[in-house]
């Protein structure tokens, strides 16, 4: 059986997705809006006809939790192609895995670009972003490139809920300094945290009504190249996700005081430095600033002195997930 190699990129949100519709087939309750993000990678090599599923992550063979959600993922592919047998995996991040830094999306992208390459089924992209959204919501964002648009979609099957690219944004070079503000795993993954939102917060209806006004805000804003208007809808889209999460009982807190200390450094740079910068901050403690090529270096250099910030990350616009195979 030939070997596939999948290399898919992570994608922050801008408009953010936080709770379903649909957990058994992982369909998003509403749209959301991201940019995909380079150098940050994963890359993941499949091949097929083994006895069982084997998987390898990061160096490390995946057990309990973690390999039966995978082996899940990959019975969706076995249920187009029954005869392929277990699966022998092996992916790298290229960058701090389960830390908020969006890893499940570009893992799940790489696993289905890979696990259906290596299979030879051929699905047309809306398909593929369909079956890496079963994986992890944010994934489906994560094979195309620039900023990518999900469709919340309406049908029962999920077949109308996936992400398509909006604009390849390359000639508005958005960037992103990532401010790493723990190297440990986060304690309440994306699931878990927009479940318990879902059900116990009293202000998720009105969080899921904000989302699709939000994202039409966000793509005008974007179309017109107007960063200060981006950054007003992106960052109070994620201040009202985390600000759902915090009424769920027990609350969904993600931050930590660093992040809180980045988001005011951010705000003093726009107010009193008068630098157009925004923060977003996904289901971690780290912040995401993103800014223009001309102020990186001096928005890299704030963030660098606020306590509790232990690196930053340089992140630039990121393309296609792209796969090859290897062998016959
Ligand atoms: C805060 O895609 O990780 O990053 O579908 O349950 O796997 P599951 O959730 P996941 O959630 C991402 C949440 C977020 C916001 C976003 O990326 O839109």
């Amino acid at each position: 059986m030939p070997t596939a190699v999948a290399v898919a990129h992570p994608n922050i949100a801008l408009v953010k997705y936080w709770g379903k519709r649909d957990a058994g087939l992982n369909l998003p309750a509403a749209g959301s809006l991201s940019v995909t993000l380079a150098p940050m990678a994963t890359t993941t090599r499949l091949t097929w006809g083994k006895s069982s599923d084997a998987f390898t992550l990061n160096g490390r063979a995946a057990s309990g939790r973690d390999a039966a959600r995978l082996s899940g993922f990959l019975d969706l592919v076995r249920a187009l192609r029954p005869d392929l047998g277990g699966a022998e995996v092996v992916s790298e991040n290229n960058f701090p895995t389960a830390a908020g830094l969006a890893s499940s999306s570009s893992g799940f992208a790489a696993l289905a670009l890979a696990a259906t390459h290596a299979a030879r089924v051929e699905l047309g992209p809306a398909a593929l972003s369909v079956l890496a959204r079963r994986g992890s919501g944010s994934a489906a964002r994560s094979l195309v490139g620039g900023l990518v648009r999900m469709d919340g979609g309406r049908l029962g099957d999920g077949s109308d809920a996936f992400a398509t690219q909006v604009d390849p944004l390359t000639d508005w070079p958005l960037q992103v300094v990532i401010a790493v503000t723990t190297e440990a795993s986060k304690e309440t993954s994306s699931t878990d945290g927009m479940t318990l939102t879902q059900q116990t917060s009293p202000y998720y209806p009105a969080w899921v009504a904000g989302v699709e006004p939000d994202i039409d805000e966000a793509v005008e804003a974007i179309a017109s190249r107007d960063f200060d208007r981006l950054a007003r809808v992106a960052e109070a889209s994620a201040m009202r996700m985390h600000a759902c999460a915090l009424g769920a009982d027990p609350a969904v807190l993600y931050w930590r005081g660093a992040t809180v200390d980045v988001i005011h450094t951010v705000r003093a740079l726009r107010r009193q430095a008068g630098i157009p910068c925004f923060v977003t901050v996904d289901a971690g403690p780290h912040v995401k600033v993103f800014v223009l090529p001309e102020h990186v270096d001096r928005v890299n250099r704030a963030l660098l002195e606020v306590p509790g910030v232990l690196r930053t990350i340089l992140a630039r616009v990121g393309g296609d997930a792209t796969v090859r195979i290897e062998g016959s």
